[in-house]
């Protein structure tokens, strides 16, 4: 069987079976108990004083439910949503064809905001904070400028990268929430849900397994199942036992903490290329041949956050946790 890459982005074949999977409601939502609550009372707050929610910024890596939170927002208010993202969003022209669109109400749903140019960015300040529009007609000394009124829609942004946001356009936002990565019983709960969804027959046991190796990301942890289904379906009768999970995974070059081959291939450079770092992101993405982007916002957070990395001022370091993962010699060579 071809070798399977299992990295926290959405491919296409997930889609439509992320969809299925994606809780509707706050109810069905496992997990980031600090935001549901806030939420739970900013949502009957607004619903009470039939006032449009105040724009939300959320911000987390990628994989742990943005988009899905979105989305929960909008059916809880039982409101519209329009989904774009920073880079679809190239002209001012887009923008102000989604914006007069807009019902009361309505929110308006951009991915990777961080990744709006500047001059859209400067378009939405008013459009968020007076609900207005101005378009400029004509050009040189005959300019003007034509205000319009746009309905009193609900901006969510969402970002891997709250940094990159400046704070004018930060400050817009009447809340900014971060989402964590969860823990083992949450990945657990949500796989039980999926398997359910799914129609997997799935031990207890075998569900903690792909649990343990999901990196406490939810988008991973249904992919590793689908994968895992699979391997049933073909290697025995469908049902998964612990050992028929960890035999999948292990074809996946999953291993017993959720790396993949691309993190082992990032902690092995580190060490053995950089006696354990400091190493720069351009230095390191040159020598694996992987875009920086990537590196940053799909390999690194998890092994920031299980502690195989540690960033410093002059780059990132190799913990002696990825010493032992990799059953290394502290020296930086290969043992
Ligand atoms: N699927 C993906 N994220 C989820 C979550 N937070 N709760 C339930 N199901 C999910």
């Amino acid at each position: 069987m071809a070798k399977q890459k299992v990295a926290p982005v959405t491919q296409e074949e997930d889609l439509v079976l992320d969809q299925t999977l994606r809780p509707q409601r706050l109810e069905e939502y496992i997990g980031q108990e600090q935001i549901k609550e806030p939420l739970r009372i900013f949502l009957a707050a607004s619903k009470k004083r039939r006032e449009t929610l105040e724009h939300v910024l959320l911000h987390s890596p990628a994989g742990l439910g943005k988009t899905t939170l979105a989305n929960v927002i909008a059916r809880e208010l039982a409101a519209p949503i329009t989904t774009t993202s920073g880079p679809a969003l190239e002209r001012v022209g887009d923008l102000a064809s989604i914006l007069t669109n807009l019902e009361d109400g309505q929110i308006l749903f951009i991915d990777e905001i961080h990744r709006l140019n500047r001059i859209i960015e400067e378009v939405l300040y008013p459009a968020m904070e007076d609900f207005r529009f101005d378009i400029v007609i004509g050009k040189g000394p005959s300019a003007r400028t034509v205000e319009l009124k746009l309905p009193r829609f609900t901006l969510i942004g969402a970002t891997t990268r709250a940094g990159l946001l400046g704070s004018p356009f930060r400050g817009r936002f009447g809340v900014t929430w971060r989402l964590d990565f969860y823990t083992a019983g949450e990945i657990t709960k949500i796989l039980e849900r999926s398997a359910k969804i799914l129609g997997v027959s799935i031990e207890p046991a075998a569900l903690e397994v792909i649990a343990e190796r999901s990196r406490q990301t939810p988008r991973v942890a249904n992919r590793l199942l689908k994968r895992v289904r699979d391997y049933a379906q073909v290697k025995s009768d469908g049902r998964v036992s612990p050992v028929l999970a960890e035999k999948a995974l292990q074809m996946l070059e999953v291993d017993e903490k959720g790396l993949e081959k691309m993190d082992r291939r990032i902690l092995e450079t580190i060490i053995g290329q950089f006696r354990g770092g400091p190493v720069g992101l351009q230095s390191l993405a040159a020598l694996l041949g992987e875009e920086e982007e990537n590196i940053e916002d799909l390999h690194e957070p998890y092994l920031l956050q299980a502690g195989f990395i540690v960033r410093t001022p002059k780059g990132r370091k190799a913990t002696p946790l990825a010493y032992e993962h990799l059953k290394l010699e502290h020296q930086g060579t290969l043992a």
